[in-house]
């Protein structure tokens, strides 16, 4: 039967579009709201951001389907109509006033006037539903905008290739009611470059590796990583692609691969290569305990620092941030976290958070924070500059 079988094509038709209106909005950009930046839930009280999902979503499922086959139903009657009549009488196509005129003042065959009236009214009747149709179709496309509002960048897969980092006029406060603890940061550090980062305690050292893993965003300013600025991509694809070796690592529940590789997807023998890379794998082999728990007592601080500096060995990053255990760590395992750090990421660009003066020595340039501020810019190391040389006599005068 025609109309049913119409009928039936259409309805196939809008649950397609609405299927695939649903997988292009929700499938692919749920993940990336999910992945939004902590600043983006506090601003959005999840209420709205589920109002919002809900709302809007509805709205692009079933709305903008329907109609959107009413404008599409709409336009081919008012075509066929057009061809119809235009055929029968071409004149009629004129603006209706015209049309209405000529139609009373023109004598034409009744049959054919009759046919041709029939047509037309159905015609404009099918303007004001196409019209209609048009409006409803826009205006839902505001919700399909609003949606689009969340979305965000995707960085080149070799992204970053060189590894500079650039800190623009950078501020950052850890809530809205509390004081600026990075303030008007301006850094450039080159790629492969190692920077040594020093200054007292509370001077901001690992608020600045907080900004650059976006676990808190810029009050003002921003960070730029081989030119892109790191707000205006996803936070999977910024955290996929640095690697921070923290002052106190936390280890997961689970064996040494999973800690390493917890996606699995390195072969063991590339996990082995790592782990050997860091000088850590006859201790795992000998006594690292098969299956890891959170208690730091079974690995040491230095040696899930060094855990973590084979992590990022797997993980192939072009940056690697080594925020430098506070804690005592014995003299052997601290200098083989240097000599990890010199040989195996060579070609990576390299910021230390340093806290003992052998570390900074080994590095391409100091920067000295003070309360949030570069007090001047990095010195050379061994350039003998009055900051580098004062830096070096206030350690030589707390060890005597
Ligand atoms: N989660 C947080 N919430 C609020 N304020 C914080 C938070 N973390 C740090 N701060 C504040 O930010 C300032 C800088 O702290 P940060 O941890 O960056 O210092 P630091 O230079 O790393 O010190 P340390 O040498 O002791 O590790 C401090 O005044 C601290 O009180
Ligand atoms: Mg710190």
């Amino acid at each position: 039967h025609p109309p049913a079988a119409g009928r039936f094509i259409l309805v196939t038709q809008q649950l397609q579009v609405g299927s695939y209106c649903c997988d292009q909005v929700i499938g692919r950009r749920l993940p990336q709201v999910l992945d939004s930046p902590m600043r983006f839930f506090e601003w959005n009280p999840m209420g709205r951001i589920l109002s919002c999902f809900s709302r809007y979503q509805d709205e692009v499922d079933s709305l903008v389907p329907h109609h959107l086959n009413a404008l599409l139903v709409f336009c081919l009657i008012a075509v066929c109509a057009c061809v119809v009549t235009s055929v029968i009488f071409p004149i009629m196509l004129l603006p209706l006033v015209l049309l209405i005129t000529l139609f009373y003042c023109v004598c034409v065959c009744v049959c054919v006037c009759v046919c041709v009236c029939v047509l037309w009214f159905q015609l404009t009747s099918n303007c004001q539903y196409m019209i209609q149709s048009l409006m409803e179709v826009e205006a839902r496309f505001i919700s399909v905008e609003r949606l689009l509002e969340y979305i965000t960048l995707d960085p080149a897969e070799d992204w970053p290739r060189c590894g500079a980092i650039t800190f623009q006029d950078y501020q950052m406060r850890y809530s809205q009611n509390s004081p600026v603890v990075l303030n008007g940061l301006q850094l450039h550090v080159s790629g492969g470059e190692k920077l040594g980062i020093v200054g007292k305690t509370g001077s901001g050292k690992s608020s600045l590796a907080a900004a650059l893993f976006r676990l808190v965003e810029p009050a003002a300013g921003r960070i730029l990583i081989d030119g892109v600025d790191i707000t205006s991509i996803s936070l999977s694809d910024l955290r996929r692609k640095l690697s921070i070796i923290p002052q106190d690592p936390v280890l997961f529940t689970g064996t040494v691969r999973y800690n390493l590789d917890p996606f699995s997807v390195h072969s063991d023998e590339e996990v082995w290569a790592a782990l050997e890379k860091t000088y850590m794998k006859d201790t795992v082999r000998l006594s690292v305990p098969a299956e890891l728990t959170q208690d730091e007592g079974t690995v040491s601080a230095g040696q899930r620092q060094l855990m973590c500096l084979s992590r990022a060995l797997l993980r192939n990053s072009k940056i690697i941030l080594l925020d430098e255990a506070s804690a005592s760590v014995d003299a052997e395992t601290d200098s083989l976290i240097q000599i990890t750090i010199r040989d195996s990421f060579q070609h990576c660009t390299t910021l230390t958070i340093a806290h003992r003066i052998h570390t900074i020595l080994q590095v391409d340039r100091v920067l000295v924070l003070d309360h949030g501020q570069v007090t001047a810019s990095p010195v050379q190391c061994g350039s003998g500059s009055g900051l580098f040389r004062s830096l070096v006599q206030v350690h030589v005068q707390v060890q005597v």
